[in-house]
């Protein structure tokens, strides 16, 4: 009875054990994760050095003290969120006088765009490079429903509803962001960069930017096997679709199943 009482505990203590260190862990990540996560936002851009890097390829336009010349805008006050958003989609600098910027791989390295993003901020305070936090993706319904609608509501005019982009006026275009990073989606609803509007923290809480952001990013990773989605002609008739052919499914199963049995 002993023996048997005490070879019942050893696995129950394992168990245990093992409960008791995942806490522990999980613990210790939540409180070691915010200041990771801060390292890398902030990633201390260095402002000595991105003054250098902007004299060298930014000056000609913005001007040698980043207030603006009759080339480009002012840069003080927009923040080191327009500078990692302009210069890491390849927007910046600009290559041409095409009615707008277009996206082109950068020639910068991260820690050129985080120093060039210091020294700007250091002119004047604007949005900053969004927290880590609100940039996790969310996949539970609710928020991916809740994204869906925000983005219906605010960007679908000029993105399309499924984020493929449109034409607007005077050969400018909203893009299509298939392949933006959270980071800078983030980054475009709070510097409204050209035609697009700002989304600030009062039209859209930093929460519902990342319930649009999960959203977009949910629908860059649905399949459409054999390029076939419908157009993504809307939940009505894609519903209607996908329930006629689920029941013929459906049939086709307990037609298969029945035959087996008999
Ligand atoms: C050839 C000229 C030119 C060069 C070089 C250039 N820019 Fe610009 N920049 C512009 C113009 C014009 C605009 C305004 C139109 C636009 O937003 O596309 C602009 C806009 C911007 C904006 C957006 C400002 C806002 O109000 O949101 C940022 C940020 C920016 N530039 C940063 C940079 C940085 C950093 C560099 C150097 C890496 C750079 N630019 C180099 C011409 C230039
Ligand atoms: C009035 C039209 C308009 C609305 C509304 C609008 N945008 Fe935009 N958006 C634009 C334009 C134009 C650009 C391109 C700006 C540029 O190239 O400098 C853009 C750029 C972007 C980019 C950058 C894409 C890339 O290729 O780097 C993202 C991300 C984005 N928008 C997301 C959104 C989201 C999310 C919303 C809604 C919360 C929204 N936009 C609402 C017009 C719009």
């Amino acid at each position: 009875m002993k023996g048997l009482a005490a070879r019942r505990r050893r696995p129950l203590a394992t168990v245990v054990l093992l409960l008791m260190a995942l806490v522990v862990t999980g613990a210790a990540y939540a409180v070691a994760a915010p200041t990771f996560a801060n390292a890398s936002t902030t990633a201390a851009g260095d402002v000595q050095r991105g003054r250098d890097l902007f004299v060298a390829s930014c000056a000609s336009c913005h001007g040698a003290q980043a207030t603006g010349t009759r080339a480009a805008p002012s840069l003080v006050g927009v923040g080191a969120a327009a500078v990692d958003f302009q210069v890491s989609t390849g927007r910046m600098p600009l290559a041409n006088t095409a009615p707008q910027a277009p996206r082109k791989p950068t020639e910068f390295t991260q820690q050129d765009v985080a120093d060039l993003s210091a020294y700007v901020a250091s002119l004047g305070p604007g949005p900053a490079i969004p927290e880590d936090q609100y940039l996790n993706l969310k996949t539970d319904d609710e928020s991916l429903a809740k994204g869906a609608e925000l983005f219906r509501v605010n960007c679908a005019m000029c993105h399309n509803v499924v984020g493929a982009g449109g034409a607007l006026t005077r050969g400018k275009y909203a893009p299509p962001l298939e392949g933006v990073t959270p980071k800078q989606m983030y980054e475009a609803m709070v510097t409204g960069p050209q035609s697009m509007p700002v989304f600030n923290d009062a039209n859209l809480s930093p929460t519902d930017k990342q319930d649009v952001i999960s959203y977009l990013k949910y629908l860059e990773e649905q399949p459409s096997p054999g390029g076939f989605s419908l157009g993504s002609l809307g939940p009505v008739s894609e519903a209607l679709f996908a329930w006629a052919f689920g029941i013929v499914v459906l049939i086709g199963a307990a037609v298969w199943l029945t035959a087996k049995s008999s």
